[in-house]
């Protein structure tokens, strides 16, 4: 079992990709892969900045998704959501370029509920919404991120063309910089509150990390190291980079990434992809 493959998306695409069942992941395939993943991040962010997602091209003429709200964000954070979501509608495109006719469309995606079921499944609270204010955003875009970073790290020994190679070592820098500019944002607002629930924020996410590393076998860091008595305040030491204690940063397979942006098992499709993700993953 463990060389069988799994495949994800129900769309027309699937008699096309079930029939290849038999051949290896290819370049393409991954590339697929690292688009749903744009997709869901550049929609996320064009709702919260622009309170609507992306058109009909950038989808690939996919569903889109529902559940998302321009957000009530500081000029500054805005600002900074800006640059978010034109890195990430640029990912999409030039993905969309590289793979032509192999493109998928972008699936069906759950931008509203799927934050608060994951805020329930790791802190026990209810009606978590990401677009209510700035450091919800902050929390909403953590939870993707850092995965994100995990899965191109994961697909970059993989590809074997070096044009590919070259993009996707590009576009992964620039995630590892989303994320740090998220943990960082987070950090220096540690100790404040996130309001109604009276949970701090470092311990806000830490119950995100958590919850990604138990459903996508470990590889996750909070932004503090905790400190033994684990209520000690302020926090004695930063964990801004999550790295695996040699300074290198942690890789997830498309089965981990999609364990976690599931909501906990991979062959179940839920939580931001509704209907699963489009393509063929392994
Ligand atoms: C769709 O959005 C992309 C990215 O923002 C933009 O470049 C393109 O012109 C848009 N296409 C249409 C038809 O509006
Ligand atoms: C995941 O889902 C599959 C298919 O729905 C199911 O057979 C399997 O038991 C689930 N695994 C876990 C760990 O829940």
């Amino acid at each position: 079992m463990t060389t069988s493959k799994f495949y994800f998306g129900f769309t027309a695409c699937t008699a096309v990709l079930l029939a290849s069942s038999a051949v290896a992941q290819t370049d393409n395939d991954l590339l697929n892969f690292a688009l749903n993943l744009e997709c869901l991040e550049a929609e996320y962010y064009s709702n919260a900045v622009y309170g609507y997602g992306l058109n009909t091209s950038t989808l690939g003429s996919g569903p889109g998704s529902t559940g998302g709200l321009k957000a009530n964000l500081s000029p500054d954070l805005l600002r900074i959501a800006r640059e978010l979501v034109n890195d990430e509608i640029n990912h999409v495109t030039e993905l969309r370029e590289l793979l032509g006719n192999d493109a998928v469309p972008c699936p069906k995606m759950d931008i509203g509920g799927a934050f608060t079921s994951l805020a329930k499944a790791a802190l026990g609270i209810d009606g978590f919404f990401p677009y209510n204010s700035d450091i919800n955003f902050i929390l909403g875009a953590f939870l993707f991120e850092d995965v994100g970073v995990t899965a191109l790290h994961g697909a970059i020994p993989l590809l074997v063309s070096k044009t590919v190679l070259t993009t996707i070592a590009g576009f992964f820098p620039v995630e590892a910089y989303h994320a740090a500019i998220l943990r960082t944002l987070l950090y220096e607002k540690g100790t404040e509150m996130v309001t109604p629930y009276s949970i701090r924020v470092f311990d806000f996410v830490q119950g995100f990390s958590d919850l990604r590393g138990k459903a996508g076998n470990g590889k996750d860091q909070g932004i503090v190291v905790p400190p033994a008595d684990g209520r000690s305040t302020p926090y004695p030491f930063a964990n801004l980079v999550p790295q695996n204690g040699k300074g290198v940063a942690f890789t997830r397979t498309p089965k981990e990434v999609l364990a976690i942006v599931y909501g906990g098992n991979a062959t179940q499709p839920g939580t931001f992809y509704p209907q699963g993700m489009n393509g063929y993953f392994k």
